[in-house]
């Protein structure tokens, strides 16, 4: 930056003091990790590097020694390393890029397999990890791999790419390694994400779907699978917050660190919010709770009479908990505890969002269709408040719960 009179002002890099650790697979793209060590370092990052046996087949270890300015951590067993050196890099790393992730790498992490020093610093690093993925597209696809990933992306894992273009191969097809830019430009995304923003900020959030049982066997349910809600308690626990998960059933495990209050039916988890609301600082409703319950819930199995065809079912309205929070909260005349609901529709998304921003009385609606948001991990979603709204094109749902913590944040510190 120069100033009117040519005096030079130093920018301070997006990395400045960061400390990056990039671990190497064993891929052809391990020659582009060399051009993202340059690249963490020219943004200002210290970054040292880790590498698999087999990325030593593709580039010498003192090629990155060169480029990173410390030695390489290549081999567990090495005399030259003082102490443990996956604890030492594992205490050290503020972030870990795994680049280029191989398949094997990829389905060895999620196994939490640690026979490298790469696996091993992994294993033992609470750092955020984020993973560039680069192979051939039909080991991409491949079913192991496509489950590693997910597990992965579960256990809280970020990625990058891969993205469609030219293998190795002479083909074309999604397996490509990001580019080194794109790749230190999600680092930034996630160390800027990173401080301890919330630390002391009691944060309760609701996740999956609930559950309602209309005798021993059966129930009525919805696709909810908890991941946005998942993603949130992760990613509010990352950045210094006590978290208290309410979930209904769900196959992903509660992260560690959270109170897990485990639920089944929307009365359950009306009981358990209701319960623990006036100790939140903000309430979060990533939960798909169901609108309805049967009347009369059989306690035997239900039968189907013969030459019976057809069959009425009675249910009653469970409570709105959001809108039953929102009342609360106006009537104590208190902007504590801060409300998020979500809204998953299948048509005019934003206007009802707008509608159950006012209706519900919750600070921030978090929309999106329900071809975008269920199941996957990924979403596309608007962020409707008394402001306006904000899309956040396609993006990971930890980045989504990452935006939607920004927001809390900022109405908390605004009293
Ligand atoms: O009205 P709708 O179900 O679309 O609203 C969705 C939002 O309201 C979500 O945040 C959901 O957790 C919450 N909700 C609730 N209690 C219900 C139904 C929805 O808290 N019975």
């Amino acid at each position: 930056m120069t100033t009117r009179a040519g005096a030079h002002f130093p920018t301070r890099l997006a990395l400045q003091g960061r400390r990056v650790l990039v671990c190497v697979g064993g891929g052809i793209a391990a020659y582009k990790a060399l051009e993202l060590v340059r690249e963490l370092k020219r943004r200002g990052a210290s970054v040292r590097v880790a590498m698999t046996p087999a990325a030593e087949r593709f580039v010498a270890p003192l090629s990155f020694a060169a480029l990173s300015g410390e030695p390489v951590a290549r081999d567990l067993w090495s005399d030259a390393h003082r102490g443990e050196i996956h604890v030492e890099l594992g205490a050290w790393a503020e972030a870990v890029v795994v680049a280029p992730a191989t398949a094997n790498l990829l389905v060895r992490a999620a196994s939490g397999l640690c026979d490298d020093v790469v696996l091993a610093t992994l294993a033992c690093c609470r750092a955020p990890t984020l993973f560039a993925p680069a192979m051939h597209e039909r080991m991409w696809r491949h079913a192991p791999v496509a489950r590693a990933v997910r597990r992965l992306r579960d256990d809280g894992a970020r990625l990058v790419g891969p993205v469609t273009g030219p293998l190795a191969s002479g083909e074309v097809g999604e397996g490509r390694m990001s580019e080194p830019s794109e790749i230190a430009d999600a680092v930034e995304r996630i160390l800027a994400s990173t401080g301890a923003d919330l630390e002391g900020v009691r944060v309760l959030v609701t996740s999956g779907p609930t559950l309602e049982d209309l005798d021993p066997v059966r129930f009525l349910g919805n696709r909810s699978t908890g991941r946005m809600g998942h993603a949130l308690a992760r990613r509010a626990l990352a950045r210094g917050a006590h978290v208290t998960l309410i979930s209904g059933p769900v196959a992903l495990e509660p992260p560690p660190g959270a109170e897990h209050v485990a639920v089944r039916s929307a009365l359950q988890m009306h009981e358990a919010v209701l319960a623990r609301a006036d100790a939140q600082d903000a309430i979060v409703m990533a939960a798909a709770v169901a609108d309805w319950r049967p009347a009369e819930p059989s306690t035997d199995k239900l039968k189907k009479p013969d030459g019976v065809t057809e069959t009425t079912l009675r249910l009653v309205r469970n409570p709105d908990i959001l809108a039953e929070l929102g009342a609360w909260r106006a009537a104590r005349g208190q902007r504590r505890p801060v409300l998020v609901g979500f809204a998953v529709e299948t048509r005019d998304l934003e206007q009802a969002a707008r509608e159950k921003l006012r209706v519900k009385r919750c600070d921030l609606v978090v929309a999106n269709l329900a071809a975008d948001g269920f199941g996957g991990d990924e979403d596309v979603a608007l962020l409707v408040d008394e402001d306006g709204v904000a899309s956040t094109g396609r993006i990971d749902k930890h980045a989504l719960a990452d935006l939607v913590l920004d927001r809390v944040r900022a109405r908390l510190a605004s009293g």
